[in-house]
Parts: C-alpha cells; structure tokens; sequence
C-alpha cells in the first residue's frame, strides 16, 4: 500500500479529478464516513454526539491552498460562525479549532496592494479566529501543512503565542527538522499535536520509509512527554498509541496532562475504549464542502480506506 500513497496523494493536488469526484453524488455516502457534514449546523451536531461519550473535540472547516483573498476571508468568517453556534449550543468551552494556515491566505502571493504577503495575511486571519476562540473558552491549533510550509507556519505561532501561550501546532514526525523544532516547543504550556505527517515530502527533507518514520514518532513522543508542555499524540497506530501510555507512565504524566487523538470516523471503538480506560480523547472532526484533499490523504493511508471507496464506486 505504500507504494499506493504517492500517486494517491498527486491525485490531491488534480483539478480534473476532484472535479469529476465532487460534481457527482456517488462519494457522499463514503464522504459522510470521514466527513461531519457540509455546515455549521452538521459539525455542532456531531459535536453533540461525541461529547456524551467522554471525547473531546478539534473542528477543522475544510479547505486549503486558497489562492484568492475572497476565500480566505470566507474561512475566516466560517470559523467565527462556528464559534458562536458552538456557544449557542452550549459546547465551545473546551473545544478546539484546527486552523489551516492555507485556507487562510498563507499562500496568497506578495503583490503592490498585498506587499506584506500571505503570511501575514494569515497571520492576521487566524488571529480573529484565535482571539474570538479564546475569548469564547475554546482553544485554536495550526495543522501543519507540507515542509515547505513549516518555518511560516512556526512564525504565526509563536506570533499568536504572545497574546494565547497555549495556542497548539501540528508537528510531523517524517520531518528530519522535527527534533530541533520540538527542542524549542517543549516548554510549559507548549501545546504539540504529533503526527505522522500526511504530505508526500522527497527524501532530502523527510523519512520515507514506514518503519523509519514510526521509530522517528517514538523518539518524538519521548521529547514531548519528558518536556514541561501538553503532548497531543495523534495516531491510530494502536503500537503508537500503547507506547504513547507506556512513555507517559515513564515520565510520570497523569492521564490529565497529556491526551490521544484520532480522526472523525477513524476507529471509533478505540477511542471510546480509550476514554473508558481513563484517557483523554479528542476527535479531529472536519466539516465544509471543500473536503476533496482532506479526503484523498485518508485514502493513502489505509488499503482499507481506499476498497471501501473503490467498492460504494463498483457498487452504483
Ligand atoms: P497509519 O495510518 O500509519 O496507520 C497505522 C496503523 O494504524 C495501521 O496499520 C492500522 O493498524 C491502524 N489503523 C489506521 N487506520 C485504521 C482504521 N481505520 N481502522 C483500524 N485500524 C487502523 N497530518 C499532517 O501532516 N498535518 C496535520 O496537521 C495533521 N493533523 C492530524 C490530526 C489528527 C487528530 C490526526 C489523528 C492526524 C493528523 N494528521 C495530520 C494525519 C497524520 O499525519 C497521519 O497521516 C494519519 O494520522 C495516519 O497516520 P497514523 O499515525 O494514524 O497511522
């Protein structure tokens, strides 16, 4: 399957074939497996469903790579909707917003009426979206895009640090550059959400062999539970996770100071196991209409994920 995941992921970038994909109804039924719902109104509602079950929440508004400020603005104004429909419903303390820089305007180009570029653009977008969160008693975290992303993104974050320390940020494992970025986000209140890395990154700059990467995520979670920060171990890899346990014991973090995360739709029996046995959980739970590359890298991750699209496809 492996060697499946770089055309898979090529295909996230393909215009043609998200086109073909998201003008037909045929994905729906396997979209909705991964995805909470087009609105607003559908990711309250899944919050509303994975909350009595003990788990915890980070909303992600789908979208990336937005190249026009229209859009940018239009996520930004989504994500201050969703804090107040949250409120309304009784749910935004505690939550927390996954924030793609992308979406955001991080890759709009410097131009004479944009001469400070996109990622001030960005900065300035999710500043809203950070202020209105925090003063609401809901949290932001950045995901963390490909490679050639990570020094702006780090930049906004420690921007937005200074008015919210403990605003969060994604770290890749796969990146070779990770134990020195964590050596300087491992410090109180560090919020640091690691990850395996879901980008196809070349061989210069990133581990590409599973085994590697996998070795690579262990050392980093050694950082982070021995650090004085907050480790958020997002993986389903049920060896990560057993070991994520068996690292926290070591370093003598109680279940409250450090959590697990898994994806919306991505082995749910295991994460409410997890909550019975005393752990913190908190659901990744993406919404919008914009879900096509959100949706292809879960398709390379898992042979499972991609017959179970292939066959709801031989099956219309
Ligand atoms: P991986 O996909 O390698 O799977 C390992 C094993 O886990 C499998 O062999 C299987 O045993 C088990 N498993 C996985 N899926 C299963 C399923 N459906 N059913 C049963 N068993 C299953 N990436 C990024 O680059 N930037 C980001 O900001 C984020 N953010 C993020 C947030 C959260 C909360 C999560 C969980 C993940 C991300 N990611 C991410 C994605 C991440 O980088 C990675 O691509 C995926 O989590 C897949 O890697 P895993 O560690 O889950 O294991």
């Amino acid at each position: 399957m492996f060697l499946l995941r770089k055309p898979i992921l090529a295909l996230s970038g393909n215009t043609a074939v998200r086109d073909a994909l998201t003008s037909t109804s045929l994905t729906a039924s396997v979209v909705d497996r991964f995805i909470a719902g087009e609105t607003t109104a559908d990711a309250v509602a899944a919050v509303s469903r994975l909350r009595p079950d003990g788990l915890q929440v980070s909303l992600d508004h789908l979208g990336e790579d937005t190249t026009d400020r229209a859009t940018a603005d239009a996520t930004v104004e989504a994500y201050l909707q969703l804090i107040e429909a949250l409120a309304a419903a009784g749910q935004v303390a505690g939550a927390e917003l996954s924030v793609k820089l992308s979406a955001v305007g991080q890759a709009l180009i410097a131009s004479p009426d944009l001469p400070a570029g996109g990622n001030a653009y960005a900065l300035a977008g999710a500043r809203r979206i950070t202020d209105a969160a925090y003063a609401a008693g809901a949290r932001v975290n950045l995901d963390m895009e490909d490679h050639t992303t990570v020094d702006q993104t780090l930049e906004v974050l420690f921007e937005l640090r200074r008015a919210h320390p403990d605003v969060g940020v994604a770290i890749q494992a796969m990146l070779l550059r990770t134990p020195k970025d964590l050596a300087e986000l491992t410090g109180p209140g560090s919020r640091v959400r690691l990850v395996k890395g879901a980008y196809h990154e070349p061989a210069e700059v990133a581990y590409t062999d599973p085994a590697q990467i996998d070795l690579a995520y262990v050392r980093a979670m050694k950082l982070l539970m021995h650090g004085k920060g907050y480790p958020m171990i997002a993986s389903h890899d049920p060896r990560l996770v057993a070991i994520a346990d068996r690292l926290a014991a070591d370093a003598g973090r109680s279940p409250d100071r450090w959590e697990h995360q898994m994806l919306y739709g991505i082995r749910p029996d295991e994460q409410r196991r997890l909550v019975a046995a005393g752990k913190q959980v908190r659901v990744y739970v993406p919404y919008g209409s914009d879900w096509y590359g959100y949706f292809t890298r879960r398709l390379a991750e898992r042979p499972a994920n991609l017959l179970f699209f292939l066959r709801s496809l031989t099956s219309k």
